[in-house]
């Protein structure tokens, strides 16, 4: 696997419910570094440009809605094999189904409010960190 990059979010309920600090420990505790971060609040058209993949879905528009409607917290996470080690640490998109002990099953409410995004392959992780960093922002 190698050295890998990912980008996590912290969605706008995890900013809402005061979970920043409980997701970067989770990641930080399994040894996962943050070489970025920044809080934003992206408009409708930031997150559909990012949910672009999603467009035909039918939840895009309240996915986006969402998305928009408060700060999110934006992070690229370093690591061995960072892409699945973040993916197990969130738990399956839907926190009904998610693994005990993972992010979305402790802290998300539903499968579209589902407190965290992270990038699901090397290629869409490339996209996704540079949708919001530039490389100079990023720690080496
Ligand atoms: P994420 O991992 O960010 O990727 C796409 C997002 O769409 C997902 O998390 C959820 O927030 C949302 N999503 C996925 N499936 C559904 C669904 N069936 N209904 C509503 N939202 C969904």
């Amino acid at each position: 696997m190698g050295l890998q990059r990912t980008l996590s979010i912290v969605k706008p309920d995890g900013v809402r419910k005061g979970n920043i600090g409980e997701v970067i420990r989770r990641f930080e505790t399994s040894g996962i570094r943050v070489v970025a971060m920044r809080m934003l609040h992206l408009t409708k058209k930031e997150a559909e440009g990012f949910y672009a993949v999603h467009r035909e879905r039918p939840f895009f528009g309240s996915l986006t809605e969402f998305m928009s409607s408060g700060p999110i917290v934006v992070m690229v996470l370093e690591g061995e094999n960072v892409i699945a080690r973040n993916r197990s640490l969130m738990g399956a998109t839907d926190p009904k189904k998610a693994d005990r002990g993972t992010i979305r099953a402790d802290l998300a409410d539903n499968v579209e409010q589902n407190i965290v995004h992270g990038s699901d392959a090397p290629e869409t992780a490339e996209t996704e960190i540079s949708y919001f960093f530039n490389k100079l922002d990023i720690i080496s």
